[in-house]
């Protein structure tokens, strides 16, 4: 399946972003796929996917370091740590939480819930 593949299964959308051994763990990549904007991130063999524009200014956080032990991304421009479980900002400037999107990991494949 191609990346940004929408697939529809019990009245929910998921749209598939690449297979597991496309990210190593440490790594975060920007997807954009059906209308989201989805940073995707791998720490040992759990993924974490949040909207991938800060919610200090409009910056990439898939160009951020990845903090596995703290499961935090970091935003490379002004320094911001986001927790990828709930989307919280965990250190200033930024205020606001950022998205926190719903992974399907299935047949080795990465997919994205759509909301
Ligand atoms: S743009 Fe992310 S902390 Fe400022």
């Amino acid at each position: 399946m191609a990346e940004g593949t929408v697939v529809e299964t019990d009245g929910r959308s998921t749209a598939r972003l690449c297979s597991v051994d496309d990210l190593a763990s440490g790594e975060a990549r920007r997807f954009d796929v059906a209308g989201l904007r989805v940073a995707l991130v791998r720490i040992d063999d759990d993924f974490h996917a949040v909207g991938d524009r800060c919610s200090h200014e409009d910056f990439s956080l898939a160009d951020g370091e990845v903090w596995g032990p703290e499961c935090e991304i970091e935003c490379a421009k002004h320094g911001s740590t986001f927790d990828l479980r709930t989307g919280a900002p965990c250190s200033l400037p930024a205020t606001r939480p950022v998205p926190v999107y719903e992974l399907v990991i299935e047949d080795g494949d990465v997919s994205v819930v759509v909301p």
